[in-house]
C-alpha cells in the first residue's frame, strides 16, 4: 500500500502509513457500518444541495446519485466489503463511491465527518426511537389484553413490600401502562430535538462555500410541521454536542427501568410465596439440578439488561464528561452505547409483550390473598371519619383495634361488639360492613382509583389509544 492509498480522505500530509495497532485501535467501521443507510442519505442530500448551488454539475449529481443508489443495494444486500484501514463508515462508502464516479471527490466539500456524523445519528435516533415506539406499542397492548382479561380480580398492593390495600389486577397493570404511556412519550419528544439539520457546520466554523443549508435540511427531512427547514444555530454546539445521545439513553434507561420494576413484580407474583400468575413454559427455564424448577428467567434477564441499558447512559456521560468543545476522537465511542441501548431495549420490549400474553393469574391464589381484612383498615379509619371522629383520632382507634385482634388471635372483623365498643365507641352495628371487598371497591370511583367503573373507562381510553 502506497501512501496515501488506503487513506485517500486524509493521506495527503502523511509520508508514513498508519501503524497496523494503530488501524485497528482507531477503526470504528465494525459497529458504525449500521450506520451506512443514514451516510448515504446525508451523502444524497448534501450533493442535491452542492449540485443546486453550483457546485456539482447536473452529470456529476447524476452520477453520485446512482452510485449512492448502488451502494444502498450492495449494502441491502450484503454484499459490500468493508475496509478496516479505511478507518470509519464515511471513509469507506466515500470511497467506495468514488470507484464508482470520480465526481465523488467533489462530494466532501463544505462538509467535514464531525458535521455528517451528527446528521447520521440524528437520522439514527429518529428511525430508533420510531423502532422502540412500535416496540412500546406491543408491549403496552398485552399488558392491557391481560388487563382485559381481569379487570377487578383483587389483589393485596404493596408498600414497604408489605400488604397496604386491596387493588385490582386491572390497577395494577394499568399502572404500567401508564408508565410506559410516558416513555413513549419521551421517545417522541427525542425524535423532536433530533429533527435539526447540523449539515453546514463543517469541522465546526462552516465553510467559505456558498452552501444553502435550508436546502439539505429541507431535503433531508429536518422540517418543522409546516415544512420549514430545521437547523442547527451554531456550528461548534452541533459538533460537540451529545445531548440528543444522553437523552435517547436517558430515554432507554427510563422505559427499562420501568419494565425491570414490572419483571420484579412478575417474579413475585411468580414465586410459589404469591402464586399470583403462572407464566408459560416457553418464556422460563428449568434447572440443571432440581426437576421442579421452572425459572423467570425472562424477567430476570430484563431485571438484568436494565443494568446495562444504565450503564450505556453512564458510559455516554462519562466519556462527554472533561471534552474541550468541540470533536474530540473520544466521541467515536459514542455509538456502541446507544446502539447498545436500542437493541437490548427492543428485546427486552419483545420480551416482555411475548410473556405477557402468555401468562395467566391464578384467580383463587389472589382472591385469598386479597380478603386479608387488614387490607380495609383504612377503610375502617375512613367510616369512622364518616362519623365525624378525626382522622388522626381514627387512625389511632384502628391502630387499636388491630392490637386488639391480633392478642386475641383474631381477625379484625371477628372481634365481637363488645371488645370494638370498648375500644372504640364510635363503631355501630353496621361496622363490619367495611369489610366487603366489593364495597369497597365500588367505593373507589374516582378517577385514579380501582372503582370498577374507572378501571373500565381507562382501558376504553388506552383501547383508543393503541387501537386495540
Ligand atoms: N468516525 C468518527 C466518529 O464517529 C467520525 C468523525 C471523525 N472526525 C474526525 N475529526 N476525525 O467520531
Amino acid at each position: 500500500m502506497s501512501k496515501g492509498e488506503a487513506q485517500a480522505t486524509w493521506g495527503g500530509r502523511f509520508s508514513q502509513r498508519p501503524n497496523s495497532l494503530m488501524q485497528v485501535f482507531g477503526e470504528s467501521v465494525s459497529f458504525d457500518m449500521r450506520l451506512a443507510p443514514y451516510d448515504l442519505k446525508c451523502s444524497l442530500g448534501h450533493a442535491s444541495m452542492l449540485q443546486k448551488v453550483g457546485l456539482l454539475t447536473e452529470q456529476e449529481f447524476k452520477e453520485i446519485e446512482a452510485g449512492i443508489h448502488e451502494l444502498f443495494e450492495e449494502i441491502k444486500n450484503d454484499d459490500f466489503s468493508w475496509k478496516l484501514e479505511l478507518e470509519d463508515v464515511h471513509m469507506n462508502l466515500e470511497q467506495a463511491l468514488r470507484a464508482k464516479t470520480e465526481a465523488a471527490d467533489k462530494l466532501h466539500a463544505g462538509r467535514s465527518r464531525n458535521d455528517q456524523v451528527a446528521t447520521d445519528m440524528r437520522l439514527f435516533f429518529k428511525d430508533a426511537c420510531f423502532q422502540l415506539k412500535t416496540s412500546l406499542e406491543g408491549s403496552m397492548i398485552a399488558l392491557l389484553g391481560l388487563a382485559r382479561k381481569y379487570p377487578n380480580l383483587p389483589i393485596p398492593g404493596y408498600t414497604h413490600l408489605q400488604r397496604a390495600q386491596p387493588v385490582t389486577v386491572g390497577h395494577h397493570l394499568l399502572a404500567y401502562i401508564e408508565a410506559l404511556g410516558r416513555d413513549h412519550e419521551r421517545f417522541s419528544r427525542v425524535v423532536e430535538h433530533a429533527n435539526v439539520c447540523p449539515l453546514g457546520s463543517g469541522a465546526i466554523a462552516g465553510t467559505t462555500l456558498p452552501l444553502d443549508r435550508e436546502f439539505s435540511a429541507k431535503a433531508l427531512g429536518f422540517v418543522d410541521e409546516n415544512g420549514h427547514a430545521l437547523i442547527t444555530p451554531n456550528g461548534m454546539d452541533a459538533v460537540a454536542d451529545r445531548d440528543i445521545f444522553l437523552e435517547f439513553a436517558s430515554a432507554c434507561s427510563t422505559c427499562a427501568l420501568h419494565l425491570s420494576r414490572l419483571s420484579e413484580d412478575l417474579i413475585l407474583w411468580n414465586s410459589s410465596e404469591f402464586g399470583y400468575i403462572n407464566l408459560s413454559d416457553s418464556f422460563t427455564t428449568g434447572s440443571s439440578l432440581m426437576p421442579q424448577k421452572k425459572n423467570p428467567d425472562s424477567f430476570e434477564l430484563i431485571r438484568g439488561k436494565t443494568g446495562r441499558i444504565i450503564g450505556n447512559l453512564t458510559n455516554l456521560m462519562i466519556t462527554i464528561k472533561g471534552l474541550p468543545l468541540t470533536y474530540n476522537r473520544d466521541l467515536q465511542e459514542d455509538k456502541p452505547p446507544v446502539f447498545d441501548s436500542l437493541d437490548q431495549l427492543s428485546q427486552c420490549l419483545a420480551v416482555v409483550a411475548g410473556c405477557i400474553e402468555s401468562a395467566s393469574f391464578d384467580e383463587g391464589k389472589c382472591r385469598l390473598s386479597a380478603s386479608d381484612p387488614l387490607l380495609l383498615a383504612t377503610d375502617l379509619a375512613d367510616y369512622l371519619v364518616e362519623a365525624g371522629v378525626p382522622f388522626r383520632k381514627a387512625h389511632h382507634y384502628v391502630g387499636a383495634l388491630v392490637a386488639l385482634a391480633e392478642e386475641k388471635k383474631l381477625s379484625l372483623p371477628e372481634l365481637s361488639d363488645e371488645d370494638a365498643g370498648q375500644v372504640c365507641e364510635f363503631l355501630k352495628a353496621d361496622w363490619r360492613e367495611v369489610f366487603d371487598l366489593e364495597r369497597a371497591f365500588s367505593r373507589r370511583e374516582k378517577p385514579g382509583m380501582p372503582g370498577p367503573n374507572q378501571i373500565a373507562l381507562r382501558i376504553q381510553f388506552w383501547e383508543g389509544i393503541l387501537q386495540a
